[in-house]
Protein backbone atom coordinates (compact mmCIF):
# COMPACT_ATOMS: atom_id res chain seq x y z
CA UNK A 1 0.00 0.00 0.00
CA UNK A 2 2.70 2.05 0.18
CA UNK A 3 3.06 5.81 1.64
CA UNK A 4 -0.94 4.74 3.00
CA UNK A 5 -0.05 1.45 4.93
CA UNK A 6 -0.57 1.96 8.66
CA UNK A 7 2.12 3.37 11.25
CA UNK A 8 2.01 3.23 14.51
CA UNK A 9 2.11 6.74 15.56
CA UNK A 10 -0.87 8.43 16.31
CA UNK A 11 -0.28 12.28 16.45
CA UNK A 12 -3.14 14.72 17.75
CA UNK A 13 -5.37 12.12 19.29
CA UNK A 14 -4.37 12.59 23.23
CA UNK A 15 -7.84 13.10 24.18
CA UNK A 16 -9.18 10.18 22.29
CA UNK A 17 -6.42 8.00 23.09
CA UNK A 18 -7.21 8.41 26.89
CA UNK A 19 -11.03 7.73 26.32
CA UNK A 20 -10.48 4.17 24.84
CA UNK A 21 -7.61 3.62 27.51
CA UNK A 22 -10.05 4.42 30.23
CA UNK A 23 -12.72 2.22 28.77
CA UNK A 24 -9.96 -0.79 28.37
CA UNK A 25 -8.96 -0.28 31.62
CA UNK A 26 -12.49 -0.55 33.20
CA UNK A 27 -12.77 -3.47 31.25
CA UNK A 28 -10.18 -5.05 32.67
CA UNK A 29 -11.54 -4.36 35.78
CA UNK A 30 -15.07 -6.06 35.13
CA UNK A 31 -17.23 -2.79 33.86
CA UNK A 32 -17.30 -3.47 30.64
CA UNK A 33 -18.32 -0.70 28.00
CA UNK A 34 -19.24 0.15 24.45
CA UNK A 35 -18.09 3.03 22.37
CA UNK A 36 -18.59 4.01 18.66
CA UNK A 37 -15.49 6.41 17.01
CA UNK A 38 -17.27 8.21 14.43
CA UNK A 39 -15.88 10.35 11.96
CA UNK A 40 -15.72 10.66 7.87
CA UNK A 41 -13.20 8.72 5.98
CA UNK A 42 -9.67 8.81 6.31
CA UNK A 43 -10.17 10.58 9.88
CA UNK A 44 -8.01 8.29 11.09
CA UNK A 45 -10.87 5.89 12.99
CA UNK A 46 -8.87 2.81 11.96
CA UNK A 47 -5.73 3.95 13.29
CA UNK A 48 -7.40 4.88 16.71
CA UNK A 49 -8.73 1.61 16.91
CA UNK A 50 -5.38 0.48 16.06
CA UNK A 51 -3.55 1.97 18.80
CA UNK A 52 -6.97 0.57 21.29
CA UNK A 53 -5.55 -3.27 20.18
CA UNK A 54 -2.03 -2.01 21.31
CA UNK A 55 -3.17 -0.35 24.65
CA UNK A 56 -5.55 -3.88 24.87
CA UNK A 57 -2.27 -6.02 24.05
CA UNK A 58 -1.54 -6.54 27.84
CA UNK A 59 -4.29 -9.53 28.81
CA UNK A 60 -6.89 -9.02 26.24
CA UNK A 61 -8.38 -11.21 23.79
CA UNK A 62 -9.11 -9.14 20.77
CA UNK A 63 -12.01 -10.22 18.17
CA UNK A 64 -12.25 -8.71 15.09
CA UNK A 65 -14.82 -7.77 12.44
CA UNK A 66 -14.57 -5.39 9.77
CA UNK A 67 -17.53 -4.25 7.87
CA UNK A 68 -16.88 -4.53 3.84
CA UNK A 69 -19.20 -3.10 1.21
CA UNK A 70 -19.20 -6.73 -1.14
CA UNK A 71 -20.69 -8.29 2.20
CA UNK A 72 -23.16 -5.33 3.99
CA UNK A 73 -26.10 -7.31 2.22
CA UNK A 74 -24.98 -11.14 3.19
CA UNK A 75 -26.58 -11.74 6.57
CA UNK A 76 -24.30 -12.91 9.20
CA UNK A 77 -20.91 -12.26 7.36
CA UNK A 78 -19.35 -9.58 10.38
CA UNK A 79 -20.51 -12.28 13.42
CA UNK A 80 -19.31 -15.04 11.04
CA UNK A 81 -15.90 -12.98 11.41
CA UNK A 82 -15.85 -11.75 14.66
CA UNK A 83 -16.86 -15.12 16.86
CA UNK A 84 -14.84 -17.56 14.89
CA UNK A 85 -12.35 -17.51 17.07
CA UNK A 86 -14.93 -18.50 19.39
CA UNK A 87 -16.59 -21.48 18.44
CA UNK A 88 -14.68 -23.71 20.79
CA UNK A 89 -16.38 -22.17 23.02
CA UNK A 90 -19.73 -22.52 21.80
CA UNK A 91 -19.82 -26.00 23.28
CA UNK A 92 -20.44 -24.20 27.01
CA UNK A 93 -23.44 -22.39 26.03
CA UNK A 94 -27.42 -23.90 26.97
CA UNK A 95 -28.31 -25.94 24.20
CA UNK A 96 -31.03 -23.18 22.92
CA UNK A 97 -28.47 -20.80 22.69
CA UNK A 98 -25.81 -23.20 20.61
CA UNK A 99 -29.14 -23.66 18.16
CA UNK A 100 -29.52 -20.31 18.34
CA UNK A 101 -25.91 -19.56 16.48
CA UNK A 102 -26.35 -22.20 14.12
CA UNK A 103 -26.32 -19.45 11.01
CA UNK A 104 -22.77 -19.09 11.52
CA UNK A 105 -22.33 -22.42 10.62
CA UNK A 106 -24.96 -22.28 7.53
CA UNK A 107 -27.97 -23.47 9.99
CA UNK A 108 -31.21 -22.42 10.21
CA UNK A 109 -32.03 -18.65 11.45
CA UNK A 110 -33.84 -18.16 15.13
CA UNK A 111 -35.85 -15.27 15.68
CA UNK A 112 -33.77 -12.34 16.53
CA UNK A 113 -33.98 -12.01 20.10
CA UNK A 114 -33.09 -15.71 19.95
CA UNK A 115 -29.57 -14.72 17.85
CA UNK A 116 -28.60 -11.68 19.65
CA UNK A 117 -29.29 -13.12 23.16
CA UNK A 118 -27.14 -15.88 22.04
CA UNK A 119 -24.04 -13.49 20.68
CA UNK A 120 -24.01 -11.85 24.19
CA UNK A 121 -23.78 -15.34 25.76
CA UNK A 122 -20.88 -16.75 23.69
CA UNK A 123 -19.20 -12.80 24.55
CA UNK A 124 -19.59 -13.46 28.08
CA UNK A 125 -18.71 -17.12 28.31
CA UNK A 126 -15.42 -15.69 26.60
CA UNK A 127 -14.57 -12.89 29.10
CA UNK A 128 -14.83 -15.20 31.78
CA UNK A 129 -11.19 -16.61 31.41
CA UNK A 130 -10.02 -12.85 31.24
CA UNK A 131 -10.94 -9.39 29.59
CA UNK A 132 -11.96 -9.37 25.82
CA UNK A 133 -12.07 -6.24 23.16
CA UNK A 134 -14.17 -6.65 20.12
CA UNK A 135 -13.15 -4.01 17.77
CA UNK A 136 -15.64 -3.96 14.91
CA UNK A 137 -14.37 -1.12 11.88
CA UNK A 138 -16.35 0.02 9.52
CA UNK A 139 -19.64 -0.99 10.92
CA UNK A 140 -21.44 1.35 7.96
CA UNK A 141 -21.06 -1.84 6.12
CA UNK A 142 -21.82 -4.50 8.63
CA UNK A 143 -24.70 -6.72 7.79
CA UNK A 144 -27.79 -5.98 9.33
CA UNK A 145 -28.37 -8.77 11.67
CA UNK A 146 -24.54 -8.82 12.89
CA UNK A 147 -24.79 -4.83 13.19
CA UNK A 148 -27.98 -5.35 15.48
CA UNK A 149 -26.96 -8.22 17.86
CA UNK A 150 -23.41 -6.44 17.93
CA UNK A 151 -25.41 -2.96 18.97
CA UNK A 152 -27.66 -5.24 21.42
CA UNK A 153 -24.52 -7.08 23.06
CA UNK A 154 -22.73 -3.18 23.42
CA UNK A 155 -25.56 -2.09 25.79
CA UNK A 156 -25.90 -4.75 27.73
CA UNK A 157 -21.66 -5.06 28.50
CA UNK A 158 -21.61 -3.25 32.33
CA UNK A 159 -20.83 -6.01 34.25
CA UNK A 160 -18.97 -8.28 31.99
CA UNK A 161 -15.00 -8.03 31.10
CA UNK A 162 -15.88 -6.85 27.43
CA UNK A 163 -15.37 -3.68 25.31
CA UNK A 164 -16.45 -2.93 22.40
CA UNK A 165 -15.38 -0.29 20.05
CA UNK A 166 -16.84 -0.04 16.33
CA UNK A 167 -15.84 2.39 14.20
CA UNK A 168 -18.37 3.94 11.76
CA UNK A 169 -18.37 6.89 9.33
CA UNK A 170 -21.87 8.51 10.82
CA UNK A 171 -23.51 7.18 14.32
CA UNK A 172 -26.72 6.55 12.54
CA UNK A 173 -26.41 3.12 12.73
CA UNK A 174 -25.65 3.03 16.38
CA UNK A 175 -27.94 5.10 18.73
CA UNK A 176 -27.88 4.47 22.05
CA UNK A 177 -24.03 3.82 22.18
CA UNK A 178 -21.63 6.35 23.40
CA UNK A 179 -19.76 8.14 20.64
CA UNK A 180 -16.21 9.65 20.10
CA UNK A 181 -16.28 12.36 17.32
CA UNK A 182 -13.03 12.65 16.01
CA UNK A 183 -12.41 16.24 15.10
CA UNK A 184 -10.12 17.23 11.97
CA UNK A 185 -6.66 16.99 13.16
CA UNK A 186 -4.41 19.78 14.41
CA UNK A 187 -2.09 21.74 12.13
CA UNK A 188 1.05 19.66 14.32
CA UNK A 189 -0.71 16.81 14.28
CA UNK A 190 -1.27 17.28 10.68
CA UNK A 191 2.61 18.53 9.55
CA UNK A 192 3.92 15.39 11.34
CA UNK A 193 1.91 12.80 9.44
CA UNK A 194 3.44 15.06 6.78
CA UNK A 195 6.90 14.91 7.67
CA UNK A 196 6.60 10.98 8.20
CA UNK A 197 5.58 10.67 4.78
CA UNK A 198 7.44 13.21 3.15
CA UNK A 199 11.07 13.72 4.92
CA UNK A 200 11.66 16.53 7.81
CA UNK A 201 13.35 18.55 4.70
CA UNK A 202 10.41 19.61 3.21
CA UNK A 203 10.34 23.96 2.53
CA UNK A 204 7.93 25.35 5.44
CA UNK A 205 5.72 27.46 2.64
CA UNK A 206 5.32 23.74 1.18
CA UNK A 207 4.07 22.06 4.34
CA UNK A 208 1.58 24.91 5.51
CA UNK A 209 0.25 24.78 2.05
CA UNK A 210 -0.10 21.05 2.15
CA UNK A 211 -1.23 21.02 5.75
CA UNK A 212 -3.69 23.72 5.38
CA UNK A 213 -5.49 22.17 2.47
CA UNK A 214 -5.83 18.88 3.73
CA UNK A 215 -8.16 20.82 6.19
CA UNK A 216 -7.05 18.00 9.33
CA UNK A 217 -7.44 14.58 7.37
CA UNK A 218 -4.67 12.27 8.06
CA UNK A 219 -5.34 9.88 4.67
CA UNK A 220 -5.74 13.63 3.15
CA UNK A 221 -2.08 14.63 4.04
CA UNK A 222 -0.91 11.26 3.14
CA UNK A 223 -2.20 11.25 -0.29
CA UNK A 224 -1.00 15.11 -0.54
CA UNK A 225 2.80 13.70 0.15
CA UNK A 226 2.48 10.55 -2.14
CA UNK A 227 1.77 13.19 -5.02
CA UNK A 228 4.33 15.83 -4.41
CA UNK A 229 6.27 16.09 -7.87
CA UNK A 230 10.32 16.25 -7.78
CA UNK A 231 9.66 20.35 -8.84
CA UNK A 232 7.28 21.19 -5.61
CA UNK A 233 9.50 19.40 -3.19
CA UNK A 234 12.50 21.56 -4.51
CA UNK A 235 10.31 24.51 -4.49
CA UNK A 236 10.23 24.99 -8.06
CA UNK A 237 6.53 24.47 -8.93
CA UNK A 238 3.91 25.90 -6.73
CA UNK A 239 2.17 23.29 -4.42
CA UNK A 240 -1.12 21.10 -5.08
CA UNK A 241 -3.92 22.66 -5.18
CA UNK A 242 -5.84 19.90 -4.99
CA UNK A 243 -5.36 16.11 -4.43
CA UNK A 244 -4.02 13.80 -6.74
CA UNK A 245 -6.22 12.76 -9.84
CA UNK A 246 -7.12 8.81 -8.84
CA UNK A 247 -6.62 9.50 -4.89
CA UNK A 248 -8.81 7.65 -2.47
CA UNK A 249 -10.57 11.10 -1.08
CA UNK A 250 -10.94 12.74 -3.98
CA UNK A 251 -13.09 10.07 -6.06
CA UNK A 252 -14.90 9.28 -2.78
CA UNK A 253 -16.28 13.32 -2.86
CA UNK A 254 -16.29 12.89 -6.41
CA UNK A 255 -18.88 9.42 -6.22
CA UNK A 256 -20.45 11.15 -3.18
CA UNK A 257 -21.30 14.26 -5.50
CA UNK A 258 -22.86 11.78 -8.24
CA UNK A 259 -25.02 9.85 -6.03
CA UNK A 260 -26.79 13.61 -5.32
CA UNK A 261 -30.06 14.38 -7.29
CA UNK A 262 -29.38 16.52 -10.51
CA UNK A 263 -30.49 19.47 -8.86
CA UNK A 264 -28.44 18.94 -5.79
CA UNK A 265 -25.42 18.08 -7.45
CA UNK A 266 -25.84 21.65 -9.20
CA UNK A 267 -26.23 23.56 -6.03
CA UNK A 268 -23.12 21.56 -4.49
CA UNK A 269 -21.14 22.77 -7.51
CA UNK A 270 -22.50 26.04 -7.59
CA UNK A 271 -21.49 26.50 -3.59
CA UNK A 272 -18.00 25.05 -4.78
CA UNK A 273 -17.62 27.65 -6.83
CA UNK A 274 -18.04 30.69 -4.59
CA UNK A 275 -16.54 30.41 -1.49
CA UNK A 276 -18.75 32.68 0.19
CA UNK A 277 -22.45 33.12 -0.44
CA UNK A 278 -24.60 33.58 2.35
CA UNK A 279 -27.73 31.66 2.82
CA UNK A 280 -30.24 33.86 0.96
CA UNK A 281 -28.27 33.44 -1.75
CA UNK A 282 -28.34 29.57 -2.13
CA UNK A 283 -31.78 29.72 -1.93
CA UNK A 284 -32.73 32.20 -4.43
CA UNK A 285 -30.89 30.14 -6.24
CA UNK A 286 -32.90 26.84 -5.50
CA UNK A 287 -35.74 29.03 -6.61
CA UNK A 288 -34.14 30.11 -10.04
CA UNK A 289 -33.03 26.40 -11.41
CA UNK A 290 -35.73 24.82 -9.85
CA UNK A 291 -34.17 23.22 -7.48
CA UNK A 292 -36.68 21.26 -4.52
CA UNK A 293 -36.86 21.16 -0.80
CA UNK A 294 -35.76 17.44 -1.28
CA UNK A 295 -32.59 17.95 -3.51
CA UNK A 296 -31.39 20.96 -0.78
CA UNK A 297 -32.04 18.43 1.82
CA UNK A 298 -30.10 15.32 0.41
CA UNK A 299 -27.53 18.25 -0.22
CA UNK A 300 -27.17 19.00 2.86
CA UNK A 301 -26.99 15.66 4.39
CA UNK A 302 -24.58 14.69 1.92
CA UNK A 303 -22.38 16.14 4.20
CA UNK A 304 -20.67 17.87 1.38
CA UNK A 305 -22.45 21.19 2.90
CA UNK A 306 -22.22 22.87 5.87
CA UNK A 307 -23.34 26.65 7.32
CA UNK A 308 -20.55 28.41 8.53
CA UNK A 309 -20.52 31.99 10.57
CA UNK A 310 -20.78 35.09 8.71
CA UNK A 311 -18.60 37.01 10.21
CA UNK A 312 -19.30 40.07 8.47
CA UNK A 313 -23.17 40.64 8.02
CA UNK A 314 -23.87 38.11 11.06
CA UNK A 315 -25.85 36.07 8.19
CA UNK A 316 -25.20 32.59 7.23
CA UNK A 317 -22.87 31.64 4.62
CA UNK A 318 -23.77 28.09 3.08
CA UNK A 319 -19.86 26.58 2.04
CA UNK A 320 -18.74 23.29 0.98
CA UNK A 321 -17.03 21.13 4.24
CA UNK A 322 -13.98 22.54 3.93
CA UNK A 323 -11.19 23.28 1.28
CA UNK A 324 -10.11 19.48 0.84
CA UNK A 325 -13.58 18.66 -0.47
CA UNK A 326 -14.21 22.00 -2.07
CA UNK A 327 -10.98 21.67 -4.28
CA UNK A 328 -11.74 17.86 -4.92
CA UNK A 329 -15.30 18.53 -5.98
CA UNK A 330 -13.71 21.46 -8.24
CA UNK A 331 -10.88 19.39 -9.87
CA UNK A 332 -13.43 16.90 -10.77
CA UNK A 333 -16.04 18.48 -12.41
CA UNK A 334 -16.79 18.72 -15.87
CA UNK A 335 -16.32 22.05 -17.78
CA UNK A 336 -19.82 22.12 -18.59
CA UNK A 337 -20.40 21.65 -14.54
CA UNK A 338 -18.18 24.63 -14.05
CA UNK A 339 -19.85 26.74 -16.59
CA UNK A 340 -23.40 25.91 -15.13
CA UNK A 341 -22.31 26.90 -11.73
CA UNK A 342 -20.80 30.28 -13.20
CA UNK A 343 -23.98 31.20 -14.87
CA UNK A 344 -26.24 30.14 -12.39
CA UNK A 345 -24.33 32.60 -10.31
CA UNK A 346 -23.99 35.58 -13.01
CA UNK A 347 -27.79 35.24 -12.82
CA UNK A 348 -28.08 36.00 -9.03
CA UNK A 349 -25.47 38.20 -7.88
CA UNK A 350 -26.76 41.43 -8.52
CA UNK A 351 -26.76 43.26 -5.25
CA UNK A 352 -24.28 46.41 -5.10
CA UNK A 353 -22.62 44.60 -2.70
CA UNK A 354 -22.11 41.36 -4.69
CA UNK A 355 -20.72 42.65 -7.85
CA UNK A 356 -16.93 41.95 -7.16
CA UNK A 357 -18.02 37.87 -7.16
CA UNK A 358 -20.24 38.91 -10.26
CA UNK A 359 -17.33 39.91 -12.30
CA UNK A 360 -15.59 37.34 -11.19
CA UNK A 361 -17.96 34.40 -12.68
CA UNK A 362 -18.57 36.49 -15.51
CA UNK A 363 -15.03 36.40 -16.30
CA UNK A 364 -14.76 32.77 -15.59
CA UNK A 365 -17.57 32.32 -18.04
CA UNK A 366 -15.92 34.26 -20.71
CA UNK A 367 -12.67 32.74 -19.99
CA UNK A 368 -10.70 35.41 -20.52
CA UNK A 369 -8.78 36.49 -17.87
CA UNK A 370 -7.32 39.85 -18.64
CA UNK A 371 -6.23 42.75 -16.46
CA UNK A 372 -8.80 44.83 -17.27
CA UNK A 373 -11.37 42.92 -15.10
CA UNK A 374 -8.38 42.22 -12.70
CA UNK A 375 -8.34 46.08 -12.12
CA UNK A 376 -11.91 46.04 -12.07
CA UNK A 377 -12.00 43.63 -9.09
CA UNK A 378 -9.06 45.76 -7.38
CA UNK A 379 -11.25 48.63 -7.51
CA UNK A 380 -14.32 47.08 -6.11
CA UNK A 381 -11.86 45.69 -3.47
CA UNK A 382 -10.65 49.24 -2.80
CA UNK A 383 -14.29 50.57 -2.47
CA UNK A 384 -15.48 47.17 0.14
CA UNK A 385 -11.91 47.90 2.20
CA UNK A 386 -12.72 52.05 2.33
CA UNK A 387 -16.26 50.72 3.68
CA UNK A 388 -14.84 48.55 5.96
CA UNK A 389 -16.40 45.18 4.54
CA UNK A 390 -12.98 43.53 4.56
CA UNK A 391 -15.06 40.02 4.83
CA UNK A 392 -15.86 41.41 0.86
CA UNK A 393 -12.92 43.06 0.18
CA UNK A 394 -9.94 40.36 1.56
CA UNK A 395 -11.93 38.28 -1.68
CA UNK A 396 -12.03 40.39 -4.23
CA UNK A 397 -8.55 41.05 -3.56
CA UNK A 398 -7.79 37.65 -3.77
CA UNK A 399 -9.69 37.29 -6.79
CA UNK A 400 -7.85 40.60 -8.79
CA UNK A 401 -4.72 39.19 -7.88
CA UNK A 402 -5.33 35.29 -9.47
CA UNK A 403 -6.72 37.60 -12.89
CA UNK A 404 -3.41 40.26 -12.92
CA UNK A 405 -0.35 38.96 -14.73
CA UNK A 406 2.19 41.14 -13.73
CA UNK A 407 4.04 39.05 -10.79
CA UNK A 408 4.56 42.13 -8.68
CA UNK A 409 1.12 44.43 -9.20
CA UNK A 410 0.33 40.35 -8.31
CA UNK A 411 1.73 40.28 -5.49
CA UNK A 412 0.56 43.55 -4.00
CA UNK A 413 -2.90 42.51 -4.32
CA UNK A 414 -2.39 39.04 -2.50
CA UNK A 415 -0.62 41.57 0.18
CA UNK A 416 -3.92 43.44 0.16
CA UNK A 417 -5.81 40.12 0.18
CA UNK A 418 -4.01 39.11 3.21
CA UNK A 419 -4.07 42.28 5.26
CA UNK A 420 -7.63 42.44 4.78
CA UNK A 421 -8.13 38.94 5.53
CA UNK A 422 -6.59 39.75 8.70
CA UNK A 423 -8.56 42.82 9.52
CA UNK A 424 -11.50 40.98 9.03
CA UNK A 425 -10.16 38.14 11.90
CA UNK A 426 -9.57 35.58 9.12
CA UNK A 427 -5.89 34.19 10.09
CA UNK A 428 -5.95 30.99 8.49
CA UNK A 429 -6.81 32.97 4.95
CA UNK A 430 -4.81 35.49 5.59
CA UNK A 431 -1.65 32.89 6.12
CA UNK A 432 -2.75 30.76 3.29
CA UNK A 433 -2.51 34.40 1.04
CA UNK A 434 0.88 35.49 2.24
CA UNK A 435 2.39 31.85 1.10
CA UNK A 436 1.32 32.62 -2.48
CA UNK A 437 3.56 36.37 -2.05
CA UNK A 438 6.94 34.81 -1.43
CA UNK A 439 7.35 32.92 -4.68
CA UNK A 440 6.26 36.10 -6.47
CA UNK A 441 8.68 38.10 -5.34
CA UNK A 442 12.12 39.20 -6.78
CA UNK A 443 13.37 42.20 -4.55
CA UNK A 444 12.63 40.73 -1.22
CA UNK A 445 10.31 43.93 -0.13
CA UNK A 446 7.03 41.63 -0.67
CA UNK A 447 8.24 38.58 1.32
CA UNK A 448 9.56 41.22 3.89
CA UNK A 449 6.30 42.86 3.86
CA UNK A 450 4.35 39.00 4.00
CA UNK A 451 6.72 38.24 6.96
CA UNK A 452 6.00 41.49 8.58
CA UNK A 453 2.19 40.18 8.43
CA UNK A 454 2.99 37.04 9.36
CA UNK A 455 4.52 38.21 12.77
CA UNK A 456 1.38 40.63 13.37
CA UNK A 457 -0.87 37.91 12.62
CA UNK A 458 1.22 35.02 15.27
CA UNK A 459 0.86 38.02 17.59
CA UNK A 460 -1.86 38.71 17.89
CA UNK A 461 -3.25 35.41 17.42
CA UNK A 462 -1.72 34.54 20.72
CA UNK A 463 1.38 33.15 19.67
CA UNK A 464 4.43 35.89 20.89
CA UNK A 465 7.08 33.45 20.62
CA UNK A 466 6.56 32.39 16.83
CA UNK A 467 6.15 36.15 16.15
CA UNK A 468 9.50 36.78 17.04
CA UNK A 469 11.58 35.40 14.51
CA UNK A 470 9.22 36.38 11.60
CA UNK A 471 9.20 39.95 12.76
CA UNK A 472 13.16 39.74 13.31
CA UNK A 473 13.11 38.26 9.58
CA UNK A 474 10.87 40.77 7.82
CA UNK A 475 13.03 43.72 9.58
CA UNK A 476 16.22 41.83 7.67
CA UNK A 477 14.66 41.61 4.48
CA UNK A 478 13.03 44.96 4.88
CA UNK A 479 16.27 46.91 6.04
CA UNK A 480 17.92 47.17 2.63
CA UNK A 481 14.46 48.95 1.33
CA UNK A 482 12.70 50.45 3.89
CA UNK A 483 14.86 51.24 6.82
CA UNK A 484 11.89 53.04 8.69
CA UNK A 485 9.75 50.38 8.14
CA UNK A 486 12.34 47.87 9.33
CA UNK A 487 12.72 49.62 12.83
CA UNK A 488 9.34 49.45 12.94
CA UNK A 489 9.17 45.46 12.62
CA UNK A 490 12.19 45.16 14.79
CA UNK A 491 9.86 47.60 17.62
CA UNK A 492 7.07 45.12 16.78
CA UNK A 493 9.62 42.11 17.42
CA UNK A 494 10.88 43.10 20.97
CA UNK A 495 6.83 43.62 22.03
CA UNK A 496 6.52 40.43 20.81
CA UNK A 497 9.77 38.97 23.18
CA UNK A 498 7.99 41.12 25.90
CA UNK A 499 5.36 38.97 25.95
CA UNK A 500 6.79 36.30 25.41
CA UNK A 501 8.82 36.76 28.93
CA UNK A 502 12.18 36.12 26.33
CA UNK A 503 14.62 39.24 27.67
CA UNK A 504 17.64 37.72 25.92
CA UNK A 505 15.79 37.98 22.69
CA UNK A 506 14.77 41.36 23.70
CA UNK A 507 18.29 42.75 24.16
CA UNK A 508 19.28 41.12 20.95
CA UNK A 509 16.43 42.79 19.23
CA UNK A 510 17.49 46.56 20.55
CA UNK A 511 20.97 45.76 19.75
CA UNK A 512 20.05 45.18 16.39
CA UNK A 513 18.13 48.46 15.95
CA UNK A 514 20.81 50.35 17.33
CA UNK A 515 23.20 49.08 14.54
CA UNK A 516 20.54 48.66 11.98
CA UNK A 517 21.80 50.18 8.29
CA UNK A 518 20.02 52.21 6.46
CA UNK A 519 17.14 53.75 8.60
CA UNK A 520 16.91 57.31 8.58
CA UNK A 521 17.15 59.67 11.25
CA UNK A 522 14.34 61.17 12.30
CA UNK A 523 12.60 61.54 15.83
CA UNK A 524 11.02 58.61 15.28
CA UNK A 525 13.50 56.80 14.60
CA UNK A 526 15.54 58.01 17.46
CA UNK A 527 12.56 57.58 19.58
CA UNK A 528 12.11 53.90 18.58
CA UNK A 529 15.73 53.62 19.02
CA UNK A 530 15.62 54.90 22.70
CA UNK A 531 12.67 52.90 23.72
CA UNK A 532 14.24 49.53 22.66
CA UNK A 533 17.50 50.35 24.26
CA UNK A 534 15.71 51.67 27.47
CA UNK A 535 13.68 48.37 28.16
CA UNK A 536 15.89 46.67 26.87
CA UNK A 537 18.77 48.31 29.73
CA UNK A 538 15.86 47.77 32.27
CA UNK A 539 15.68 43.92 31.99
CA UNK A 540 19.65 43.85 32.57
CA UNK A 541 18.74 45.99 35.92
CA UNK A 542 21.04 48.96 34.47
CA UNK A 543 18.20 51.46 35.83
CA UNK A 544 20.32 54.72 35.74
CA UNK A 545 21.04 53.87 32.18
CA UNK A 546 16.63 52.81 31.25
CA UNK A 547 16.04 56.02 33.14
CA UNK A 548 18.08 58.18 30.77
CA UNK A 549 16.98 56.27 27.36
CA UNK A 550 13.21 55.78 28.26
CA UNK A 551 13.27 59.49 29.35
CA UNK A 552 14.92 60.65 25.91
CA UNK A 553 12.47 58.12 24.51
CA UNK A 554 9.40 60.02 26.18
CA UNK A 555 10.81 63.81 25.36
CA UNK A 556 10.66 62.77 21.51
CA UNK A 557 7.35 61.13 21.79
CA UNK A 558 6.29 64.80 23.10
CA UNK A 559 8.47 66.38 20.43
CA UNK A 560 6.63 64.47 17.67
CA UNK A 561 3.03 65.10 19.42
CA UNK A 562 3.89 68.43 19.44
CA UNK A 563 5.02 68.74 15.69
CA UNK A 564 1.80 70.69 14.24
CA UNK A 565 4.33 71.31 10.95
CA UNK A 566 4.94 67.51 10.77
CA UNK A 567 2.55 65.19 9.27
CA UNK A 568 3.57 62.62 11.90
CA UNK A 569 1.83 64.49 14.41
CA UNK A 570 -0.41 62.16 14.34
CA UNK A 571 1.77 59.21 14.59
CA UNK A 572 -0.09 57.27 17.14
CA UNK A 573 2.43 54.41 17.29
CA UNK A 574 5.13 56.76 18.03
CA UNK A 575 3.03 58.07 20.49
CA UNK A 576 2.10 54.65 22.17
CA UNK A 577 6.07 53.90 22.79
CA UNK A 578 6.77 57.33 24.17
CA UNK A 579 3.80 56.76 27.11
CA UNK A 580 5.16 53.07 27.35
CA UNK A 581 8.23 54.44 27.92
CA UNK A 582 6.75 56.97 30.63
CA UNK A 583 5.15 54.24 32.17
CA UNK A 584 8.02 52.49 32.63
CA UNK A 585 9.73 55.38 34.21
CA UNK A 586 6.81 55.58 36.67
CA UNK A 587 6.00 59.59 35.06
CA UNK A 588 3.02 61.07 35.07
CA UNK A 589 3.46 62.25 31.50
CA UNK A 590 2.84 59.02 30.40
CA UNK A 591 -1.12 59.63 30.83
CA UNK A 592 -0.98 62.74 28.23
CA UNK A 593 0.98 60.84 25.53
CA UNK A 594 -1.37 57.74 26.05
CA UNK A 595 -4.77 60.26 25.38
CA UNK A 596 -2.44 61.73 22.09
CA UNK A 597 -2.05 57.97 20.99
CA UNK A 598 -5.29 57.03 20.44
N1 LIG B 1 -3.53 10.66 14.27
C1 LIG B 1 -2.81 10.10 13.31
N2 LIG B 1 -1.46 10.14 13.33
C2 LIG B 1 -0.74 9.56 12.36
N3 LIG B 1 -1.26 8.92 11.30
C3 LIG B 1 -2.60 8.84 11.22
C4 LIG B 1 -3.43 9.42 12.21
N4 LIG B 1 -4.71 9.18 11.87
C5 LIG B 1 -4.67 8.49 10.73
N5 LIG B 1 -3.41 8.28 10.32
C6 LIG B 1 -3.01 7.60 9.08
O1 LIG B 1 -3.81 8.18 8.04
C7 LIG B 1 -4.32 7.16 7.19
C8 LIG B 1 -5.84 7.17 7.24
O2 LIG B 1 -6.28 6.84 8.54
P1 LIG B 1 -7.35 5.69 8.83
O3 LIG B 1 -7.24 5.35 10.25
O4 LIG B 1 -7.22 4.59 7.85
O5 LIG B 1 -8.69 6.52 8.56
P2 LIG B 1 -10.19 5.97 8.58
O6 LIG B 1 -10.17 4.63 9.20
O7 LIG B 1 -10.93 6.98 9.42
O8 LIG B 1 -10.67 6.00 7.18
C9 LIG B 1 -3.71 5.88 7.67
O9 LIG B 1 -2.53 5.66 6.92
C10 LIG B 1 -3.36 6.14 9.11
O10 LIG B 1 -2.27 5.37 9.54
MG1 LIG C 1 -10.75 2.80 8.37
Amino acid sequence: MGVLSGHDRLYGRDRELRVVEGLLGRARGGQGGALTVVADAGMGKTALLDAAERAAAEGFRVLTATGVPAEADVPYAGLHRLLRPLSDLAGELPPAFRTALAPLSGGEAPAPFVLYSAVCELLSVAARSGPVLCRVDDAQWLDRVSLEALAFAARRVQDERLAIVFAARTQAPLTGIPHLRLPPLDEEASLRILQDAAGDALGTELAEEVVDLASGCALAVRELAGGLTAAQLSGGAAPPRALPPGSVLRTLYRHRHLRLPPGAQRLVLMVAADEWLVAATVARAARTAGIGAREIEAARESGLLRLADHAVAGDDAVVVRDRLVRSSLWAEASRAERRSAHALLAQLLVQDWQRPSLIWHRAALSGEADDRIADELAEAASRSRRAGRYGDSWQAWQRAAALTSERGARADRLLAAATDAWAGGRARRARAVLRQVRPLDEDGTRAGLAELLRGEIEAGSGSPATAVPMLRDAAERLAGTDGALALTALMWAADAADAAGDHSAYAEIAERAANLPGAPDTPRTRLMRAHLAGMAATFRGRYAEAARLLGRAVRLGEAIAGDSSADHSGDSAAQAWAALAALALGDGRARALAAGAV
